[in-house]
């Protein structure tokens, strides 16, 4: 991130993958795709793609580990050692313990947990392909999880990534653009209510240009709100036939 460098990333409008500044890679969605999971889902923006799974509410081992009085939600993000050219090596590293906590703290205020003492809800996302903006595609993908789960929620959470590329604003950004972009904001929404749940940046911006994100942002995850529940009414509309 903001490592000056000569690569361009937008060239008469276009970013280096054809989208226009305040436009989204293409975004798949789908919903209960591993069968042992009490809930998932797999999520694509462009190249990026995360495979989300939910586990529970369940009762949380060993004992001393519960909490009496409320549940508790555990989330592990992951990236997979294929998930880009150079193989990652194995396991969690520091990175991934603070994307895993910034998830965790992302999807907790939706979910009634004080509903629940004692149980965990354990939340995985697993970055399968890697092309920037993975921890918020988890975000999205564990969002929708959580609900195909039937964990009770009081709304969805979305999901986005925006930033600056070239001297220009632009969302969703892509590998490329995360890396030699001059800053990037990793945020999150319940959309509905207008309560932000994420929010990270790494580079520089006026205070201006965060203004403008931060706007950027919002509109993205209406539209991507509208297709997680899209893919959620995909799913049940599919299962009731
Ligand atoms: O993925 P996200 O933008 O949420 O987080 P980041 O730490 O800013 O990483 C940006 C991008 O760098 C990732 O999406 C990957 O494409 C790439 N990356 C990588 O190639 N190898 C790593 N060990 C970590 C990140």
């Amino acid at each position: 991130m903001g490592h000056k460098s000569d690569i361009k990333l937008i060239v008469d409008g276009k970013r280096t993958d054809g989208r226009t500044v305040d436009q989204c890679r293409e975004v798949t969605m789908e919903v209960n795709v591993i069968p042992a999971a009490d809930g998932s889902a797999k999520v694509g923006f462009g190249s990026t793609v995360a495979l989300a799974s939910v586990y529970g509410p369940r009762e949380l081992f060993p004992r001393f580990m519960q909490e009496s009085d409320t549940g508790i939600l555990r989330t592990r993000y992951n990236m997979a050692p294929f998930s880009v050219d150079d193989r990652k090596k194995p396991g969690q590293d520091r990175r991934s313990q603070e994307i895993s906590k910034v998830m965790k703290h992302a999807l907790e205020p939706v979910l009634f947990l004080q509903e629940f003492p004692k149980v965990t809800v354990d939340a995985f996302a697993e970055v399968i392909q890697a092309d920037g903006s993975t921890r918020v595609t988890g975000i999205n993908a564990v969002s929708l999880a959580l609900v195909a789960a039937g964990i009770p929620m009081s709304h969805m959470v979305t999901a986005v990534s925006v930033g600056k590329a070239d001297g220009e604003l632009v969302t969703d950004l892509n590998g490329k653009e995360d890396n030699f972009g001059e800053a990037d904001m990793g945020f999150a929404m319940v959309h509905d209510t207008g309560e932000v749940t994420l929010l990270q940046m790494d580079g520089e911006l006026t205070l201006d240009e965060i203004k403008k994100l931060l706007d950027m942002a919002q509109t993205a995850c209406g539209q991507i709100l509208e297709k997680q529940k899209k893919a959620l009414r995909d799913f049940y509309v599919k299962r009731g036939e």
